[in-house]
């Protein structure tokens, strides 16, 4: 038998049981890995003759290709910010593998052909995998259980409050109905619209970017959550909420588990105001906010207490120039598809978790709560995505290294200690050493709907 890869002696992240149907935890163990025809053939220990090519991986970490669940490309309508060519070759040069794509284009992404649109300009444009979410809205709720089984549909997104486009699901009426129309896990941005925009009136005169998380306050987003928690228990439903920010919220959903997965963001993390916006101003504006210590703290504890399932990076990006506007003129979202592996790998390597943790939440939760098939473990028979990362390896992060059209991080002039150094993409050597060797091979990737 010749393999046409065997990447050789990787610390590996296999899970520690091999049940499809179950979430499992990941060990890491020192093994061979080989790949015939895009797919893991065999995992053990293998002579390197038995393979058209060999990595060596000594030093190295294999983990499953990483997913980003939560990303903004904005085409079409605002490529100005990001297309999908620009936003997966972000991806790829982070250590991403595969990306989730949100509807608030322009058009929002709410019917049949403004989804087939956004696949035919995926197709041999990206350079990681993708799959698209359809948005929910007031008009076309009827129609999601057949939208959301489109191919390549990673599920249905709403937005309890509004952002950046014009989805909004504000009202309990309608977000019943989304859920009562649909059968996959549907995600929601949590913020409760009618507090939004009585409070905004209260800061109504504000220049100041730290005002942002005093509008769209803890209970704003608390309100949000208990909402759509309510009415999934009703109907039964599985839910997932995005980009989680307070204590209130954590300690409430750490009794809800058994229906509703949480998401967090390197951000909320990692930064933390007043100084975030001290620092970085407007360019540290994001919906829901970045808050203080205490909360920050908070979303470290449901980690540890696996309330968090899920990092995304909720790449938004905007220009420069929208983002020197003057607040509160300017958009709200970051950059972060290609500095979410590096700046969690840091937090790693700080101790807050552990790599095993890390990569379970990027890969087998994402795998295990959207159902994807093939994707997201290195198992004999999955698709021979991965993600090599040297854990010893210290770099700076600056804005000349972000290929986002935006061109900026809030972590320019950060050192961080673990760095994405190779990926894979079903069997093919993609991106090494901060290049992409072998551009624009992503595609669909595909989930179980039955
Ligand atoms: O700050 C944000 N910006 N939060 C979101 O959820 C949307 C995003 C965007 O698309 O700009």
């Amino acid at each position: 038998m010749t393999y046409d890869l065997i990447i050789k002696n990787a610390k590996v992240l296999i899970p520690k049981q091999i049940n499809l149907d179950l979430r499992s935890e990941l060990k890491s163990e020192s093994l061979d890995v080989a790949i015939l025809n895009g797919k893991i053939a065999a995992i053990g220990s293998f002579a390197s003759s038995q393979a058209t090519r060999v990595i060596d991986a000594t030093h190295l970490h294999l983990l499953p290709g990483i997913i980003d669940s939560q990303v903004h490309f904005r085409e079409p309508g605002l490529t100005h910010k990001e297309d999908l060519e620009s936003g997966t070759r972000a991806a790829l040069l982070g250590g991403v593998t595969c990306i989730f794509e949100m509807p608030n284009t322009s058009p929002s992404t709410t019917n049949e052909d403004a989804f087939r649109f956004k696949l035919e300009r995926a197709r041999n444009r990206c350079h990681t995998h993708y799959a698209f979410f359809m948005g929910g809205s007031p008009e076309n709720y009827a129609q999601l259980g057949q939208l959301e089984q489109l191919p390549h549909c990673s599920g249905v997104k709403v937005f309890m409050g509004s952002s950046t486009g014009t989805l909004l699901v504000e009202d309990d009426s309608h977000l019943e109905k989304i859920l009562n129309h649909t059968k996959r896990r549907v995600i929601f941005h949590c913020e409760d619209e009618y507090r939004l925009r009585e409070r905004k009136k209260i800061f109504a005169d504000s220049k100041d970017p730290k005002d942002h998380p005093q509008w769209r306050d803890e209970e704003s987003a608390f309100l949000a959550t208990k909402r759509i928690v309510t009415l999934a228990k009703k109907t039964h439903h599985p839910i997932h909420i995005l980009h989680v920010t307070t204590q209130q919220e954590m300690e409430f959903l750490a009794n809800y588990k058994a229906f509703v997965s949480v998401e967090v963001l390197p951000q909320h993390l990692t930064l933390s105001a007043p100084e975030c916006y001290e620092r970085w101003g407007t360019l540290a504006q994001q919906n829901p906010p970045i808050r203080n210590q205490i909360h920050q703290h908070s979303l470290w504890k449901a980690i540890t207490d696996n309330v968090v399932d899920v990092i995304g990076s909720d790449h938004a990006p905007h220009t420069a120039e929208e983002k020197s506007r003057g607040y509160p003129q300017t958009p709200s979202g970051m950059p972060g598809v290609q500095t979410i592996l590096p700046i969690m790998l840091d937090h790693v390597n700080n101790g807050r978790l552990s790599l095993e943790k890390l990569t379970q939440m990027m890969t087998e939760n994402v795998r295990d709560i959207f159902k994807m098939k093939n994707k997201g473990r290195i198992q004999v028979g999955m698709d021979a995505d991965f993600t090599l990362v040297d854990m010893n390896k210290r770099v700076q992060i600056t804005n000349q290294w972000i290929a986002s059209k935006s061109k900026w991080t809030v972590f320019d002039g950060k050192w961080v200690t673990g760095w994405p150094t190779q990926v894979i993409l079903k069997g093919q050597l993609t991106m090494s050493d901060d290049t992409i060797i072998i551009p624009h091979s992503g595609e669909g990737a595909d989930f179980d709907i039955s």
